[in-house]
């Protein structure tokens, strides 16, 4: 059974911030910012919009470039690590977006959920089991981020990507590499802390309470840059693809310095890897499929084309994706 991705949406919220607003509020720079990172701008969702507003209106924009119905979605997988609910809000976004038959869940996989989400949908497809499946990745990191940490608060910024996937006798998906590194954790984190414990007898029973994300840069940075171009090596490899015959790269958009120390070690051109983040920022789980429907309704990919998607992040986790447009 192919697997053929029908289309994609996108949204962000309308509220954004230029680098030059963080002058005032910590040490920094418009300079050091955009040339660190890249970055010129984020959007950020005010408390009136939620995580699932943003996923709803992202896959809205994908089901009607698709001219599919809500109710024709028989699976909505949720990459986020920011839920509104921390019982996941996939099924929030079921209901927002009115797919009454079908299953909704959540995954978590921090920057490399959008890929582990379109895998998990690809495999479902491939079995026959569901025809229709709405992924999306969404993220509000800005709820999470400490404001006076200048290593973090600068990076990060929100938003929703979507795509439906669907059985075809086109294959979109040609191959997969998908890779964890749980000792490296501690590079990048948003953990649970106790804040207060009830008392049993002698046992503490601690009461959750989540810290904002915490993150060793160099050590993410020197991960990806060794990591992304050996998975997306060895992917092209699996499905006998050279380099040279992918068209575009999309990647997670963390940092640009990033994916041009990416696009030496794979021997290509810049110009192959689209870039958003000026605009956004890091947007995690959204990141890939916002760049991908900006390629898309742009018209900048074309069908036929060899796209390589590539993911990385909190885990760590990372993951190539190798697609026929
Ligand atoms: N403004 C000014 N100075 C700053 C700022 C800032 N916003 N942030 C840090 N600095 C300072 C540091 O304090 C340090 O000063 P010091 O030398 O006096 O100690 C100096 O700048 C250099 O700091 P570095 O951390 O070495 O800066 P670097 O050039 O490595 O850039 C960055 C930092 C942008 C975070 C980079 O390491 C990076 O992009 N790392 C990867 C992040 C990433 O990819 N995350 C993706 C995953 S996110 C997810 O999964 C949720």
């Amino acid at each position: 059974m192919g697997v053929h991705i029908l289309s994609t949406g996108s949204s962000v919220p309308n509220f954004s911030v230029e680098n030059h607003y963080f002058e005032d509020m910590i040490e920094t720079s418009d300079h050091w910012i955009s040339t660190r990172t890249g970055i010129k701008k984020r959007h950020l969702a005010p408390s009136s919009h939620s995580l699932t507003q943003l996923a709803a209106e992202a896959s809205n924009n994908a089901l009607s470039a698709a001219n599919i119905k809500p109710a024709d979605i028989d699976l909505i997988i949720l990459a986020t690590s920011t839920p509104d609910d921390l019982f996941g809000s996939a099924s929030q976004l079921q209901a927002e977006i009115g797919a009454t038959s079908s299953l909704a869940f959540d995954i978590t996989a921090a920057c490399s959920g959008f890929i582990v989400a379109l895998v998990t949908a690809a495999q479902f497809v491939q079995t026959g089991s569901y025809d229709n499946i709405l992924v999306v990745g969404a993220d509000t990191m800005s709820r999470w981020i400490n404001w006076s940490d200048r290593s973090t608060c600068i990076l990060f910024g929100d938003g929703a990507g979507a795509v439906v996937v669907g059985k075809s006798a086109k294959n979109s998906i040609l191959g997969f590499k998908l890779c964890t590194d749980g000792q490296l954790n501690s590079h990048l984190q948003l953990m649970n802390v106790p804040l207060e414990a009830q008392q049993f007898g002698v046992t503490e029973i601690p009461q959750g309470h989540y810290n904002s994300i915490t993150m060793n840069g160099k050590e993410v940075y020197k991960f990806a840059v060794f990591q992304v171009p050996s998975v997306i090596k060895e992917c092209l490899n699996n499905v006998n693809i050279s380099i040279d015959e992918v068209d575009w790269f999309i990647l997670h958009q963390a940092n640009t310095r990033i994916l041009e120390a990416i696009a030496n070690r794979l021997s290509i051109p810049f110009s192959k890897m689209i870039t958003n983040l000026e605009h956004y920022g890091n947007t995690s789980a959204a990141s890939i499929p916002l760049a991908l429907d900006e390629a898309n309704r742009s018209d900048k990919i074309q069908p036929g084309q060899i796209i390589v998607l590539a993911g990385f992040g909190a885990g760590l986790t990372w993951g190539a994706i190798v697609l026929k447009w």
